[in-house]
């Protein structure tokens, strides 16, 4: 199959199955002002993060990397009024955008933008002592993943579920040899999950509109 096929079923299954409304739209499509566009989940991805916050029944979330904020807003939406949303984002100029966005959305008392490097932010919420997070999705610079699931982990309890986007690349993945800082930080991010007993994992490869990639999906025992 083609990447033009790929996106063409994206698009017909985000079109039939995924439930975007205005807001959602708009914030979607103001990724492309954003430092990195293009690079956002998928509607099928934000229906999919929607749903495993219902399933779960997260109201305490966290997200590493907010971009635009659709990905945040999808989950805050799922989760209810009374959840919250923690998002952590190291650009202004995407932070601003991402903002704009919750208020268009009337969310701006669920999820909260916390601007800065994500790996010193979730310093500051453990040593605050930040209740335990129900889910946390993580996806932001690939290199920093084996850092941002350690600290994940300290904010997390058993029971708690993380996502970690992007952990195909491509297929890149199995490239052992690779000198990408991304390859290299998913790979030891996956010999970090490997060894470490307290996590139960799988991960799923995926075609669609931003070709082929994949997430990992982990619960904490
Ligand atoms: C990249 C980052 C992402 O979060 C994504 O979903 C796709 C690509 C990137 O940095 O290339
Ligand atoms: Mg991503």
């Amino acid at each position: 199959m083609s990447a033009e096929q790929w996106a063409a079923v994206d698009d017909y299954l985000a079109q039939k199955l995924v439930d975007e409304d205005h807001a959602l739209r708009t914030a979607r499509e103001s990724s492309s002002d954003t430092l990195y566009p293009g690079i956002d989940v998928t509607p099928t991805m934000g229906g999919f993060l929607a749903l495993l916050v219902q399933i779960t029944g997260a109201v305490r979330i966290l997200e590493i990397g907010t971009l635009a904020g659709y990905s945040a807003l999808w989950m805050a939406r799922a989760a209810g009024p009374g959840a919250r949303v923690i998002t952590c984002e190291l650009e202004e100029r995407n932070a601003d955008i991402a903002q704009e966005n919750i208020d268009r959305a009337g969310l701006g008392e669920q999820i909260q933008i916390l601007r800065g490097p994500a790996a010193e932010t979730m310093q500051s919420l453990i040593s605050q002592g930040a209740e335990p997070f129900d889910l946390i999705f993580i996806d932001a610079d690939k290199k920093s993943n084996p850092d941002y699931l350690d600290a994940a982990l300290q904010l997390s309890r058993p029971g708690s579920v993380l996502v970690i986007d992007n952990t195909v690349r491509g297929g890149a993945v199995i490239d052992a040899s690779s000198h990408d800082p991304d390859i290299i930080g998913t790979r030891r991010l996956m010999d970090r999950i490997a060894s470490d007993s307290r996590l139960t994992a799988t991960a799923l490869q995926t075609v669609g509109s931003k070709g082929w990639d994949g997430f990992t999906l982990l619960r904490r025992t």
